[in-house]
This record gives C-alpha cells, structure tokens and sequence, in this order.
C-alpha cells in the first residue's frame, strides 16, 4: 500500500538532515558518494549516512573505517530490517544487475532510492522500478552525474544562449584504455562478466551517452543502430567497443564507446544550424557562423572562441560532480517528483541499451524505439496507466 509522502521521508518542513544508507562499498561508493556525503554534512548538514551493506567483509571493514558512526551489515535485506524506519533514502552502488531488486526492496520499506547507472540491465526491470516508486511516492533518482561535469554545465549554457541555433547532429566518443575495474576485494572485472554487469562498454556508459545526446537535441530518438564488437572475446563475455546511430525527430546522434583506446578521453561535437561546439576533454571550441557580407558567392565563414574547462575527467570517481548531482535528488524529494525526468530518461537508456545489442545481433539494422517515452508528458500519462493497473 503506497504512504503518503508527507511520512519520515518527506524533506519539506524537515529540520534534520536526510537519513540514508548505503548498499555496494566499492569504488564508486567510497571514492565519489562517501566523500561528497561527508563533504556536503561538514558543510551543510544536510545528510548523514547511518548505515552500510555489503557482500564482502573486507569492503565492510573498510565501510567501518570510513564511517566510524555507521552500522554495517552483510546484505541490504538484514540492513532494511534493522534500519529502514530510520532512514529516508537507501544509496544503490552495488553492481547493475541487483539493482533493481534492492530498489524494489528499499522502496516497499518506503525509502527514496538514490541508484547508479544503469538503473537496470533489462526494460522489464527498469519499467517495474519506475511503476513502484510511483505507487510508493517515492523518490527514484538516478546517478546521471556526467550532467554535473563542467564541461557539460558550459555546453548547456551555450546552447541556451541561443549562439549556435537549433541543434541538429551530435557525436559523443568516449575513449578507455581498459574497462573500469571495480574494487580488487570483490570482482574487479566484474564488468566483463554479463551475468553481474547485463553488458559491456554500452550498459556501463551508454547511459551517459544517451541521456547528454536527449539533452543536446532537445527530443527523444526514434530508432537506433548498432554494432558491438569483442576482442577479448577468448576472455570476456561483454563487448569493448561499440557503436551507434540514433535518428532523433530532431537530428541525429552518432556515438563511439571503447575500453581499448590509447588514452582516458571523451570528444563530443555538438553542431547547431548557426555553429558548433567541440570538446576534447577540458577544452572547448565554439564555432559561430559569421553573418553574411552581401556577397552570395562568399563562401560561410566563423568566428572560433577557445575555453579551457576544468573537468576532472581523469578522475573516474567524478567525485566534484557529485554535490550537484545530490542537491538534485534532494530537490526532487522536497518536490515530490517521485518519477521525474531523469528517472525516464534512466529508462530510456535501458531501452536503448537493449535494443542497441537486438540491432547488434541483427547485424546493425536500424530497429524503432517504443513511442511511449518520446515526451516526458506521454511518459509520465504512460506511468500514470502503469500505476492504476497496479492498484
Ligand atoms: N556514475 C559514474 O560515474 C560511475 C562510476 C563508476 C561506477 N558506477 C556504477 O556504480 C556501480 C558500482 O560500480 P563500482 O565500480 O563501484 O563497483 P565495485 O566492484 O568497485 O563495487 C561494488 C561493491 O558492491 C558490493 N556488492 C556486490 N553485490 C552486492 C550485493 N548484492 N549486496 C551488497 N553488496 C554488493 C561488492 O562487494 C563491492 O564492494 C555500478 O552500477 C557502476 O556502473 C558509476
């Protein structure tokens, strides 16, 4: 039965900071979540992090040292029955393909759910976690922190100053010399292992490159084509390197993912009707055609502005990024947006992400994405249907 959310997890009026647990004390949880919790409670009050599940004992012990004050515990169940009327929010860093069943769990103990990318490895996963957030009013919010990079926060103002026009084509290539290793005292390779991680260099970045290519064309895509590709097929079951076109309403998206590149390196170029921005890690071009001189056979020309951004791209933690990625999941409790943009857009890339390796099976062909999630207007009276067949 859904509670109101005016109950303990509810932030308007609250005069204490958000109560949250933390499930997976591996890489991203103890070098990017813990820091920016402990930096943001020394500075704000704002958050406490009471309690800590994770599967392996050496993580816990390193959880304990981190978090003196924190309770530790073996498994997110043990945790949630200890602790749930105690906490409003539970922090999901554990590998993707368990998401959803500790989402799942956290949210019938009526706790706001804070998730890493993906949300989840399947479509039927990601829908259910949307459907019961929305019937238990309560927060789903993914961790789409690349939106909070520095580099992203110039682009989003240039494009909405208006200097480049309406955006019509992007690229986004992200280069990795290696896939991400995950703590040594679990599975550091766990993300080459499709059983724990549902995919390769798609499922574990694909989500960033989706939800930046629908926030640069302003639309939601249509149809999608892609190929992965495996060198380490003799080791692993999850493909390096991957590639895709994404036919937009407004445009299209190209994008380029591998983990066997000579260099850590994102290069995105975002091109408007009027100019383009390019990006190769912190510096940034911004090309803008200049006005025509009269001459009808003029060939166009540009004027070209060079930024440098710090970006702390190397740091895979993103561990600067993450205080406005949180101040965004706080807004979204304070504003009861249970289900809101970015929770869609977690589930479109999981929609994407699927049909992406269908089309790769397929030998690249071009396969059409559900219309329902095209808006997040159709969406939301899509997940409204979703939540009153449930009840
Ligand atoms: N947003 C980003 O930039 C970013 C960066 C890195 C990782 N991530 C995401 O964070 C998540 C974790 O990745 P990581 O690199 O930190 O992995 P990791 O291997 O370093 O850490 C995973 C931790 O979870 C624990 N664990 C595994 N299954 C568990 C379970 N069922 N219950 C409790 N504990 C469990 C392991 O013992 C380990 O300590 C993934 O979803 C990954 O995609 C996001």
């Amino acid at each position: 039965m859904a509670r109101k959310s005016e109950s303990k997890g509810d932030a308007r009026g609250r005069n204490r900071p958000l109560r949250g647990a933390l499930v997976g004390y591996g890489f991203i949880s103890s070098q990017g979540h813990v820091p920016g919790y402990l930096q943001s409670a020394r500075e704000r009050g704002d958050v406490e992090i009471v309690a800590v599940a994770d599967m392996t004992e050496a993580r816990r012990l390193a959880a304990q040292q981190a978090l003196p004050s924190a309770r530790i515990y073996p498994d997110h169940r043990s945790l949630l029955a200890q602790e749930a009327g105690n906490l409003d929010f539970i922090d999901i860093s554990t590998p993707p393909t368990v998401h959803a069943r500790i989402a799942h769990d956290a949210l019938d103990r009526g706790l706001h759910v804070f998730c890493e990318k993906p949300l989840a490895t399947t479509l039927e996963d990601a829908r259910s976690m949307l459907a019961h957030a929305s019937r238990a009013r309560r927060v789903l919010f993914p961790c789409h922190n690349y939106k909070h990079a520095g580099v992203v926060k110039a682009i989003r103002e240039i494009l909405s100053s208006g200097a480049i026009g309406r955006v019509q084509t992007v690229t986004l290539s992200t280069y990795r010399n290696t896939h991400a290793k995950g703590v040594a005292e679990w599975l550091p390779h766990w993300r080459r292992d499709r059983m724990l991680s549902g995919g390769g260099i798609a499922m574990d970045h694909g989500p960033h490159t989706f939800y930046l290519a629908f926030e640069w064309l302003a639309s939601y895509p249509t149809s999608i084509s892609a190929r992965t590709i495996t060198v380490d097929s003799d080791r692993y079951d999850t493909e390096d390197s991957f590639t895709a076109t994404l036919t937009f309403p407004t445009g299209v998206a190209s994008s380029f993912l591998t983990w066997k590149a000579g260099v850590r390196k994102v290069i995105y170029t975002i091109h408007g009707d009027r100019g383009a921005i390019t990006v190769d890690d912190d510096d940034m071009q911004i090309s803008v055609v200049k006005p025509p001189n009269g001459d009808p056979t003029a060939s166009t020309k540009w004027t070209t502005e060079r930024r440098s951004i710090s970006s702390n791209w190397m740091d895979a933690s993103h561990v600067t990024w993450f205080r406005s990625l949180f101040d965004e999941f706080k807004a979204a409790i304070d504003a009861d947006d249970f289900v809101g943009k970015d929770a869609l857009e977690a589930y479109l890339a999981v929609q994407l992400i699927t049909t992406a390796y269908r089309s790769a099976a397929l030998g690249g062909r071009d396969l059409p994405l559900a219309t329902e999630f095209r808006s997040t207007e159709t969406a939301r009276a899509e997940l409204e249907s979703v939540r009153s067949d449930a009840e």
